[in-house]
């Protein structure tokens, strides 16, 4: 944890001129939750996962027979990575781009071996790929199943907000969380 704190001291120095939401939770946790990067709500916050995808992460943490303050939830990009919308000229939401998850990736990797969980679920594409250090690898062909990569073993799980914007979609991810609520209690 001394590393890991020293690492974050590092990071506010470093993005100073940006709002940065942490991991937060039970760093004695034997599950650790990856997302993407906070979004608006996180942002003014300051916690991950507190906006309308941490609805759907509640009801998800539920299902798996969790509860929230077990595990540990991070974000593999610690800020609010934006655009402007064209049509309203605010800030929207982006997926974070390469540069900022290499960024990241020291920060993410400190975090988990730190925490040393029994498995890290990844929320999506971008911590799947960032976990994995393989880009190639994408949800569609892994989710709901345990991989094992660098000594680590991952449970890669759709994005919670997929759900939102693809119904379809929905019994796959529970599906999935009831494999990940079985492979838990193995
Ligand atoms: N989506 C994420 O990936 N992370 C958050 O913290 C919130 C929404």
């Amino acid at each position: 944890m001394e590393n890991l704190h020293k690492l974050k001291e590092e990071y506010k120095k470093k993005y100073a001129d940006k709002k940065l939401v942490f991991g937060e939770g039970d760093e004695n946790t034997t599950v650790l939750l990856v997302g993407e990067a906070p979004g608006g709500e996180e942002e003014k916050l300051g916690r991950p996962f507190v906006g309308k995808a941490g609805k759907n992460l509640d009801e998800f943490i539920t299902l798996a027979g969790l509860e929230r303050k077990d595990l540990y939830i991070t974000n593999v990009v610690k800020y609010r990575p934006t655009k402007l919308s064209p049509k309203t000229g605010k800030p929207v939401n982006r997926t974070p781009d390469s540069k900022e998850i290499e960024d990241f990736k020291p920060l993410l990797k400190e975090e988990i071996s730190s925490v040393n969980p029994k498995v890290v679920v990844t929320l999506g594409n971008v911590p799947l790929k960032a976990v994995t250090d393989n880009n190639k690898i994408t949800i569609g062909d892994c989710h709901g199943s345990v991989l094992e990569c660098n000594g680590i073993k991952i449970f890669p799980l759709y994005h919670p907000a997929s759900i939102i914007y693809n119904r379809s979609l929905a019994d796959t991810y529970k599906e999935d969380v009831l494999k990940l609520k079985e492979y838990l209690n193995k």
